[in-house]
């Protein structure tokens, strides 16, 4: 294995065991935040977006302070939240409407979480480095997602939840 896939394997080792029994949504997406933040190398960003309406507003996260709120559909983010889809962007500069919090920010990977059909947020890293993200970090971030979702009460944030 890959030194970059241990590593990426190990955080999400570690998510399951950060979170624990622990479910609550605030605490988990504080938490996930600091692990990814912390251990994936070369990031100047990395946090939560949620959904309120028909906005992203920014959630937990760990870097410099970053826009509040996001349209759907604009920016990497929004697009990944209409499209419900994950958004690996090389070069951001290249990403039309792409949303500068951090002028630093290079290239970009951002991944709805889908929770009962909703997406109900996204999580979004940020890196000063160009192309700093790829297949690999895509498999086992979608990975640390469905840990996180699995392991956390999120019906405080689903609309019409019963
Ligand atoms: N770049 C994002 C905005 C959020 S910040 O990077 C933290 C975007 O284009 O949606």
């Amino acid at each position: 294995m890959l030194n970059k896939e241990k590593n990426l394997a190990d955080i999400n080792r570690s998510l399951a065991a950060l979170l624990g029994p622990e479910t609550d949504w605030l605490a988990n997406l504080a938490n996930s935040s600091a692990l990814l933040f912390n251990f994936m190398e070369d990031l100047n960003w990395a946090g939560f977006y949620l959904k309120k309406e028909e906005q992203l507003v920014l959630g937990p996260f760990q870097g410099q302070t970053a826009c509040v709120r996001i349209d759907k559909n604009k920016g990497v983010c929004g697009t990944s939240y209409a499209q419900r889809k994950i958004m690996l962007v090389e070069d951001v500069n290249q990403f039309p409407g792409h949303i500068a919090c951090d002028p630093n920010s290079r290239s970009e990977i951002v991944l709805p979480l889908i929770v009962k059909g909703q997406v109900i947020g996204v999580l979004d890293i940020d890196s000063p480095q160009p192309a700093r993200f790829d297949d690999l970090d895509q498999k086992y971030l979608k990975e640390f997602v469905e840990i996180l979702i699995e392991q956390t009460d999120f019906s405080a944030l689903i609309e019409n939840f019963s």
